[in-house]
């Protein structure tokens, strides 16, 4: 069982800390529970020590994720206090980027989910490579692609087969806006339609914008009016599961698809957008979903005139991304955001490799898991 110094907040106090806990390699290893996580989340509970999930990872609708994870911690998780890479585009539905009337592609591990997840957000007009390969065939030569991303839906209008060059029909498929979810599984096929997209003319599919002929005006044909149009849930390179070495992530498929783009374009970078851990408006996001989980956690129990909260332990096995976002996160509210690295993931003494420490990945203190983290972290407040 987990024990640990029962602090101020044992006597019905409200706890004036939380804890972020970061998933892949710090809770579970893929479907497996890391020794201690679910004792950990238990003792929290029992304490009324708020906490979030805060993960990169991504792929399924949040309330079907947190159903999955309570049932392989064993404690009991809602969408309040569950933060995974993509939920921050949701806020782009009706943001300034007015993408509710706009079409959308989606892609990821797997299509159909990827396009429920979008609709679940308020995109109501979502393409998936899929569509596409299934009324455009002979856009992507080569077969098979898996299996599970053969389940096409019509696409809302027909895609551009005409002169390549010339201005598209009004009436043909245009594409405002791609959005990768969580980590693709048809790199090839993606990339075939993702870059036929960059190079189009305002995203037309089969068009190609003539811009692309002028190296000077690269990179800004579908772009020219500086919205991004290409978006990235997370950056990770590397994550934690149950190989014992780290396993490449969506990063993986953002600098493969970089580097197509480069080689097609003589050396130009290409442009996107990328949210997850450890950019700052992910943090602050998820600062404030923890500060009104936290709230309306409060206010059940009667509490009131509580103080705000004095720290937040980020608990993360990967240093670009837990550690780094942490470290450089600035809160809106005055809290200190203390990162705790630990040695149950990416990092590890052994492989000082990727995530090397220095400067912004250098952790506040590197513990040996999450039950050592939480330890650790309530000993400074008992
Ligand atoms: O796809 C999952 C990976 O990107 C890392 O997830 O939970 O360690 O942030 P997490
Ligand atoms: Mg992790």
């Amino acid at each position: 069982r987990f024990q640990s110094t029962a602090g101020p907040w044992a006597s019905g106090g409200a706890p004036d800390f939380a804890f972020a806990f970061d998933i892949d390699g710090v809770l579970l290893h893929e479907s497996k529970p890391i020794p201690g996580a679910s004792d950990v989340l238990r003792y929290l509970e029992h304490h009324k020590i708020p906490f979030i999930l805060l993960t990169n990872g991504g792929g399924k609708r949040e309330q079907d994720r947190v159903e999955d994870l309570s049932r392989k911690l064993g404690v009991p998780l809602t969408t309040d206090n569950f933060v995974q890479s993509h939920t921050p585009f949701r806020q782009l539905v009706d943001g300034p980027e007015g993408l509710r009337d706009k079409t959308v592609m989606v892609t990821g591990s797997d299509y159909g989910k990827c396009r429920e997840i979008a609709r679940s957000y308020g995109f109501p007009n979502v393409v998936t490579p899929s569509d596409i390969l299934s009324d455009q065939p002979s856009i992507f030569p080569f077969r098979p692609i898996s299996e599970l991303n053969l389940n096409p839906h019509p696409l809302p209008t027909p895609a551009y087969t005409g002169e390549s060059s010339l201005v598209p029909l009004a009436s043909s498929l245009k594409i405002d806006a791609m959005f990768v979810f969580d980590d693709p599984r048809d790199w090839a096929v993606d990339t075939q339609i993702i870059m036929d997209l960059l190079l189009s003319h305002s995203g037309h599919l089969g068009t190609y914008s003539t811009l692309n002929n002028d190296p000077s005006l690269l990179n800004c044909g579908w772009q020219q009016d500086g919205q991004p149009t290409l978006y990235f849930s997370n950056g990770d390179m590397l994550w934690a599961a149950n190989y014992h070495l780290p396993r490449f992530g969506q990063g993986a498929f953002q600098a493969s698809l970089a580097g197509v783009w480069r080689r097609y374009t003589g050396g130009h970078e290409l442009m996107r957008k990328v949210i997850g851990k450890p950019e700052t408006e992910t943090y602050a996001f998820a600062e404030r979903v923890l500060n009104a989980y936290r709230h309306e956690r409060l206010r059940e129990t009667g509490a009131h005139g509580v103080s705000g909260l004095r720290a937040v332990y980020m608990v993360g096995d990967n240093p670009d991304s837990d550690i780094a976002g942490a470290n450089g996160f600035r809160s809106e509210v005055g809290t200190e955001w203390v990162s705790v690295l630990v040695k149950t993931g990416v990092w590890s003494e052994k492989r000082q490799g990727m995530g090397m420490l220095k400067g912004v990945k250098e952790p506040k203190v590197i513990l040996a898991d999450v039950k050592a983290a939480v330890k650790w972290a309530c000993g400074k407040h008992g």
